[in-house]
């Protein structure tokens, strides 16, 4: 069973020691929680694909806590650095070639490895006691909702997971924005998150490629090629709307963008007032909750894809079964 440790400074030293020693420890960060080993040791990697079920063919992130560290993991370029500059730390993950430290394990066997440098104040305090990166998938068990609280790490992880740092409910609640420099013509976008694309663009100076993630497909994905976007998903179906809610069948949920429109019971709202950055917030806890209160169906609104309304259109087009034809919020 797992336990949710508070981050007292007794407890970051205990945990980075149970890293250092191989251990697994499922951490906050601004975006979501992650399960954290020590990327640099191949057992303990493994411990963390063993724990997630997740194929060993799809590549960890690896977190650091000091940008010193950087130039030891991957081989920075005039993009990166831009980059970098711009938005760590913070909720950007980078794609550049692997340094030779960094285990193929890590990286499912390519040249190249995936960099963040999160913000969150305890993240950081526990790599400030760490004395190598951290190599971390979120701490959801393979194609479920990524957790934005311990105690989703606890419910959905708790059977495989020891150990589970509380540093509150995340402060932004989608994954990083995935960028891919290893291509040499174009920087490509490889996963939507809250940064807006511009913002990205205008950083570079570039326009950016956009190309899903393929990778995060499992083989009974691979067996209904239907199902072949679905990811981040609940076990109860979903279905989304823009504007105009559906009426509700027997036991089904209607969840609004913005709190003013729940008129009865059965109808939950992502924000207040509507605006995005408390949606995207919200999201993940309000699927998790309302997953496990047995609705026969929810109905969920969908923001306009713009800005950050992109990464949450992905998400809920991922989670959902049936919605809006999925082309429609595609990144390119
Ligand atoms: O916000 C986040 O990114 C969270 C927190 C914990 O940092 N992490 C996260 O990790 O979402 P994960 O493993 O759930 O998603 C990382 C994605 C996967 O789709 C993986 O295939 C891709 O990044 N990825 C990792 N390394 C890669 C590489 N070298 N090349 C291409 N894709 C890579
Ligand atoms: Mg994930």
């Amino acid at each position: 069973m797992a336990q949710i440790l508070q981050p007292t400074p007794l407890n970051l030293d205990r945990l980075a020691k149970i890293l250092a020693d191989g251990g697994i420890v499922a951490v906050p960060t601004e975006t979501v929680y992650g399960l954290a080993c020590n990327a640099l040791d191949p057992t303990a990697v493994a411990k963390v694909y063993e724990a997630k079920r997740r194929p060993s063919r799809n590549p960890l992130i690896v977190h650091i806590g000091e940008l010193e560290s950087l130039t030891q993991i991957a081989e920075t370029s005039e993009d990166s650095e831009k980059l970098i500059k711009a938005f760590w730390p913070g909720p950007l993950t980078v794609i550049l070639p692997k340094q030779p430290i960094i285990p193929s394990e890590v990286t499912a066997g390519t040249p190249t490895v995936a960099v963040r440098m999160p913000s969150h104040s305890v993240f950081r305090e526990l790599a400030r006691r760490c004395s190598f990166p951290l190599a971390a998938p979120s701490a959801n068990p393979f194609g479920y909702i990524s957790p934005t609280k311990a105690e989703h790490v606890e419910q959905s992880m708790g059977d495989s997971v020891e150990w589970i740092l509380d540093g509150g409910k995340c402060e932004g609640g989608l994954e990083s924005t995935i960028i891919s420099l290893t291509n040499t013509v174009a920087p490509i976008l490889l996963r939507h998150g809250s940064i807006p694309i511009h913002e990205l663009e205008a950083v570079l100076n570039k326009k950016l490629i956009s190309k899903e993630i393929k990778a995060e497909v499992s083989q009974e994905a691979l067996l209904s090629p239907g199902l072949l976007r679905r990811h981040y998903s609940p076990h109860t179906e979903i279905r989304l709307f823009e504007g105009v809610a559906p009426k509700p069948g027997e036991n089904e949920a209607i969840v609004f963008l913005n709190a003013n429109d729940c008129r009865r019971e059965g109808e939950f709202s992502l924000s207040k007032n509507g605006d995005l950055i408390e949606v995207a917030h919200n999201l993940y806890d309000t699927l998790q909750r309302l997953d496990r209160k047995e609705f026969a169906r929810i109905h969920f609104q969908i923001p306009a894809a713009i800005g950050i309304g992109q990464a949450i259109c992905d998400r809920m087009g991922r989670a959902a079964v049936i919605g809006p034809p999925l082309a429609r919020i595609d990144p390119g």
